[in-house]
């Protein structure tokens, strides 16, 4: 496969590195991160056509040097490609409009502006919880909870309606497959479909700004310098990254306090520090791509320019260089993560994943102590750049009297 590739979403078109083509190696990918980061901490892969980043210290470093490592860009310079709506979004953006952006947006994400947020993530959770273990106690818990409860959370805080949350998932899903795929916007009907969603942040967009409501969009409509555009296409970048992201989190932490046996002693652990723990583990993104803006110089590795790396975060996590004993799941270690990224493009949304994530296990355990999980019919990511679980079924139940 060649370099020229799409390569937007972390990953160089959906091809697999040889060492992840199974699901076991998808499910558990360090003993191929330990081995090739003992060879050595860059390699180019001939067949992907990329260069793979695996020390955490090479990783950080190319995290955060935008200039010479910047993000894909969205799209190519057509402006009728209907996919062009979204790429004033500040994720497909470098340098100074970046800058500005992220600057007017940032202070939406303190904690400060975030108060307020746990009552509306309590009754989500219960909201859902009721809807899906009400009968039996059976759920995906995917499908059923960890998917749609961060989607309904980020939809509240952006003023998203609730209503809507079908379709919405449906158009981050088809645009997850456009930005990995060969599939343009032109070409299929997957694509054509994204000019429905750009219609529908326009219009939210412009609703807002005649009839402002207690919300992220209003605000920024009535507050802010951002245009129309930028406020749209950045709100539905971080239902974008709100969702997935916290899906995979969510997941990845039951099945660790399940392995690890600590869900019938949760109150025992702060699990805000248990969830750095959980995040440096099993990070949700496991891969960042960049491209080569001139020649560069990483680690003793020179890359040309216009070359595809890829950073693996995951791999990073798991440096021993780094994390004495890095394979061991210590509750209390507080790590120095790179989970939420480091450098220009680091997480807007990690102040709201930290609030929203305790929150909702909480919620979750404390009605449910008792979980059961399938582990015969888990199903794995199938992608390298995320690590989490396509299904996990599972049995909760009450506490018993
Ligand atoms: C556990 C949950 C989350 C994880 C692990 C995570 C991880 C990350 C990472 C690694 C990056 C850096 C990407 C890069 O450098 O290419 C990032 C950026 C970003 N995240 Fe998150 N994220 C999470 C939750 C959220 C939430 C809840 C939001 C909602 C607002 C969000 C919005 C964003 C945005 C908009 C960016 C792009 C920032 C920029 O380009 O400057 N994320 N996230």
């Amino acid at each position: 496969m060649a370099s020229d590739s799409k390569v937007v979403d972390g990953e160089a078109a959906d091809s697999l590195p040889k060492g992840l083509r199974s699901n076991e190696a998808l499910h558990d990918p360090f003993d191929w991160y330990h081995n090739k980061r003992s060879t050595a901490p860059i390699q180019y892969d001939p067949n992907r056509g990329v260069y793979d980043v695996f020390s955490y210290e090479l990783v950080k470093k190319g995290l955060q040097d935008a200039e010479s490592l910047s993000r894909p860009q969205l799209t190519e310079e057509e402006t009728d490609d209907p996919l062009s709506y979204f790429d004033t979004g500040m994720v497909w953006s470098d340098g100074p409009s970046h800058k500005q952006v992220k600057g007017e947006l940032f202070q939406y994400f303190s904690p400060r502006m975030l108060q307020g947020i746990e009552d509306s993530i309590v009754s989500i959770t219960e909201s859902q919880l009721d809807t899906a273990i009400a009968d039996t106690g059976e759920l995906d818990l995917v499908e059923d909870f960890a998917v749609p409860v961060p989607l309904r959370v980020i939809m509240d805080f952006i003023g998203i309606p609730q209503d809507d949350h079908e379709q919405l998932l449906e158009w981050l899903e088809t645009f997850r497959s456009v930005m990995t795929t060969e599939d343009s916007d032109k070409t299929s009907v997957k694509g054509g479909h994204m000019a429905d969603a750009a219609e529908y942040f326009k219009n939210l967009v412009d609703e807002r700004q005649s009839n402002p409501q207690n919300d992220l969009i209003s605000q920024l409509s009535t507050e802010t310098e951002l245009t129309p555009e930028e406020i749209g296409s950045n709100c539905f970048d971080f239902a974008l990254a709100g969702q997935g992201t916290m899906s995979e989190l969510l997941t990845n932490a039951v099945y660790i306090l399940d392995q690890q046996s600590y869900i019938s002693e949760i109150d025992d652990y702060d699990l805000s520090v248990v969830l750095e723990e959980i995040l440096r583990y099993r990070s949700p993104l496991q891969a960042r791509a960049r491209k080569t803006t001139d020649q560069i110089t990483l680690g003793e590795t020179t890359i040309p320019a216009d070359a595809t790396v890829i950073l693996w975060i995951g791999a990073a996590n798991r440096d021993p260089e780094k994390f004495e004993d890095p394979d061991m799941f210590d509750a209390f270690r507080d790590p120095d993560h790179l989970a939420f990224g480091s450098g220009s493009h680091n997480c807007i949304g990690a102040p709201i994943a930290r609030i929203e994530a305790p929150i909702i296990l909480e919620t979750l355990f404390d009605r449910f102590p008792q979980v059961d999980i399938d582990y015969g019919n888990l199903i794995p990511k199938p992608k390298a750049s995320k690590l989490g679980f396509d299904k996990m079924p599972a049995q909760f139940s009450p506490p018993s009297v």
